[in-house]
């Protein structure tokens, strides 16, 4: 099984939403990595439809399977591990990837490692720095906002959720109101940085004792703001720059943003005062790009004294390098999972259903 240039050359799949991307991660390090996104596709909807989600992977994974061998000069048989994302997502889509995955890993005689796609996101962190641990961890995506305290590779303890609405998806729901293309997380940063945060939006679910959050009443407020003070202002839509927005439109932004990441910052130093122990604070998913939160956590982070790790834009979104790097962690621990592992669509726990090589 081994391999004598890389005892551990492990092949990431990511299929989970809209993104099908393959990297190779050798013996810890990304070779090279391959993503055909989809967001052109669903902008046109307004958000991700599953069933044209799924056929799209279907339709790209083999030929970026091939792009990423030809690019890296590597040979099927030269892989060692296959790691897969196994959920949360949406099942067609997962279903597309894991298929691949169990094919290669039955054909070559290799280990199959099912990843969670959430962990994933996070172990991202030490694409581009060593990671350590006990860390802290905050996920901040499309479909998620959650903390936990992460002891190590296959060992998260969650701490905190939404509630309802993921920061991302409130964010892409205010930038669909005020026309920007989806998923609207980039521009709208751009757009929050060209304005003042003047309105003072109440941080959502704060006042209680919980690490929990929950989106929902900022966004109706924002939502509300945007009716009673923006409709009679005009700018052309869907929105392709941003410097051409009034002032008013960038100065929500900038305020809405900032409630998001002041937010952020108070339920993570909450978990902090729990967890004294830890000394890291790792923040990853599609929306640690955004620069407000990541200046905000960057203040808390030192006001605290704990050392922060984001992975570069590129592997802040779904991507493979993080799965292909999450593989390879578990790898070295001897995890894999047989081929009867089950895809786990959003809404359901993923289970612990590690087996484990003798060592
Ligand atoms: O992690 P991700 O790619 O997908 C999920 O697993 O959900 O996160 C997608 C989210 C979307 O809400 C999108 O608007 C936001 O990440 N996003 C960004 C940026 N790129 C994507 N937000 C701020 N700045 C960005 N550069
Ligand atoms: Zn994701």
């Amino acid at each position: 099984m081994a391999n004598a240039a890389w005892p551990k050359l492990c092949l990431g799949i990511e299929t989970s939403c809209d993104e099908t991307s393959l990297a190779l991660v050798a013996e810890g390090r990304l070779l090279d990595q391959v993503l055909a996104s989809q967001s052109d596709l669903h902008a046109l909807f307004g958000g991700v439809v599953p069933e044209l989600a799924s056929r799209e992977h279907y339709r790209y994974i083999g030929p970026l399977l091939d792009e990423l061998l030809k690019r890296t000069q590597v040979s099927l048989k030269d892989l060692t591990h296959i790691a897969v994302t196994r959920g949360p997502g949406l099942l067609g889509s997962l279903l597309v990837g894991v298929a691949l995955a169990k094919a290669l890993a039955l054909g070559l005689e290799i280990p199959l490692i099912g990843i969670n796609h959430l962990e994933a996101h996070l172990l991202a962190c030490g694409l581009n720095s060593s990671l350590e641990f006990p860390a802290l961890g905050l996920l901040i995506s499309g479909g998620h906002t959650n903390i936990y305290r992460i002891e190590a590779p296959e060992k998260f303890q969650p701490l905190g959720k939404t509630l309802d609405d993921a920061c991302g998806e409130a964010i892409d729901k205010i930038g669909n109101l005020l026309g920007f293309p989806y998923p609207s997380g980039k521009l709208l940063d751009q757009a929050a940085c060209l304005g003042i945060p003047e309105i003072n939006f109440t941080l959502p679910y704060i006042h209680n004792d919980n690490l929990n959050f929950s989106f929902s009443g900022l966004k109706t407020s924002v939502a509300t703001y945007i009716s009673q003070h923006l409709s009679s202002l005009k700018w052309e839509k869907p929105i392709k720059e941003v410097k051409n927005l009034p002032q008013e439109v960038l100065n929500l932004c900038a305020s809405f943003n900032l409630a998001i990441a002041k937010t952020l910052a108070l339920k993570l130093e909450r978990a902090y005062e729990r967890n004294r122990d830890l000394k890291y604070l790792w923040m990853a998913g599609g929306v640690a790009a955004n620069s407000c939160i990541q200046k905000e956590i960057s203040k808390l982070a030192k006001k605290l004294g704990l050392s922060l790790r984001v992975p570069p834009p590129l592997f802040c979104t779904d991507n493979g390098a993080m799965i292909a790097y999450a593989g390879y962690l578990l790898a070295c621990k001897g995890y894999y999972h047989d081929l009867d592992l089950e895809t786990i669509p959003r809404g359901q726990v993923i289970p612990w259903d590690y087996k484990q090589l003798a060592n």
